[in-house]
């Protein structure tokens, strides 16, 4: 396995020019091994199409290098790079087949006539569009036009797939189901994968890594669990999953341990922030899950109980727990709990290893 596969160096887009220049990717630096899928997730206009459009040539770079297998690939056009795309719009041709649409890059690269028939009965096997070569576009599914689509970028063999969106279009089961297919015929295939989104739990369910975006810059970049439980800063922790933000004062560190002042109450947090210190005020970043109501106690966060939701796999309350804070817990596992009923004063009880501690910006 090569370890630096992808790399972007210090990568810059700026579009307009005079005094009308606006960066949409701003010195992006990024390494990605060989066989790895990694997704460049963030909200609407953070720079990822854009990113993904340099790589595979479609834009010059206003700035810094990308090298693909060791080759720094500027002077490359996109059709001689080696990488294939599958866009979000399947950008199938409508007049041919499905076997000629995965065919046809095939035959413009001039493989022989035995290549191309093997290569795309292959590919159309694996992606299990056995029985649909015949048909054209119009007459398929969406989730089959996009499996075409795929199948038509796997055809070629690339040494990088890229993916811009590619469920998006898809209705909301369909989309979770196609992306288990992708991940498993990614790690079966072994290709090197980057993969665009701004859907997080597609993101963090397809992923080896993500790289969260935000204004073109990078934000983080670590393993699904690695950023949902250590978010690198307040935009981070509010975009990965759901997060209550509640400000904290550090009061001591001991050990492993923060303890923190937490309206008024006293709550211990994992030590793993070392740029705070002893008497620092803080971000608490507490997900949903991890606090639990009980009975009040002159110990705990105390607060009323504003919004009651049950949700079958989870109890959903809104608790005011200040004038002007309210906080959103989950309960798991309904039938193991009594539903407060609206106005129930409860305790908050935290779980202190899944609570995490950001610096106040
Ligand atoms: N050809 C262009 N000319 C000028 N500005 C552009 C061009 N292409 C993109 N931009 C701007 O660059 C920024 C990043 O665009 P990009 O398409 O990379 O966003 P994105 O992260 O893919 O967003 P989305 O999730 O909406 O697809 C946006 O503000 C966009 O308006
Ligand atoms: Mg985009």
């Amino acid at each position: 396995m090569c370890k630096d596969f992808l790399v972007l160096k210090q990568l810059v887009k700026e579009f307009g020019s005079g005094n009308d220049i606006f960066r949409a990717v701003d010195e992006v630096n990024l390494t990605v091994d060989e066989g790895e899928l990694i997704t460049l997730l963030g909200p609407s206009g953070c720079g990822k199409t854009t990113t993904l459009r340099m790589i595979a040539g479609f834009h010059t770079p206003s700035g810094g290098e990308i090298f693909i297998d060791g080759e720094e690939v500027s002077s490359i056009p996109p059709n001689k790079r080696p990488t294939s795309m599958v866009f979000q719009n399947y950008a199938l041709f409508p007049h041919m087949t499905v076997k000629e649409n995965v065919a046809y890059g095939l035959k413009i690269r001039k493989d022989s006539k035995q290549e191309v028939e093997r290569k795309s009965n292959d590919i159309i096997k694996l992606l299990g569009l056995d029985g649909l070569q015949n048909r054209q576009p119009a007459q398929l599914s969406g989730g089959q036009q996009q499996r075409v689509s795929l199948a038509r970028a796997m055809v070629m063999e690339p040494k990088l797939l890229l993916f811009d969106e590619p469920l998006s279009n898809l209705d909301a089961k369909l989309r979770v189901s196609t992306r288990l297919e992708i991940r498993k015929l990614q790690q079966r295939v072994g290709i090197t994968s980057v993969y665009v989104t701004h859907d997080q739990e597609e993101a963090m369910t397809l992923s080896d890594r993500v790289v969260i975006m935000k204004d073109g810059k990078i934000q983080q970049i670590g393993k699904p669990a690695e950023i949902y439980a250590h978010p690198a800063n307040l935009f981070v922790a509010g975009f990965i999953g759901k997060a209550n933000f509640l400000e904290a004062k550090v009061k001591s560190i001991d050990g492993d341990y923060f303890t923190l002042d937490v309206h008024g109450v006293t709550c211990r947090a994992p030590y793993w922030n070392q740029a705070v210190a002893a008497g620092d005020s803080v971000e608490l970043v507490v997900r949903p899950e991890s606090i639990i109501p009980e009975e009040p106690d002159d110990k705990l966060l105390q607060g009323r109980i504003l919004d009651s939701v049950y949700f079958g796999s989870h109890i959903l309350y809104e608790i005011q727990i200040s004038q002007d804070k309210v906080i959103t817990i989950e309960v798991s596992d309904p039938q193991q709990h009594i539903q407060y009923p609206v106005g129930t004063r409860v305790g908050l009880v935290f779980k202190e290893k899944s609570l995490h501690v950001i610096p106040k910006e």
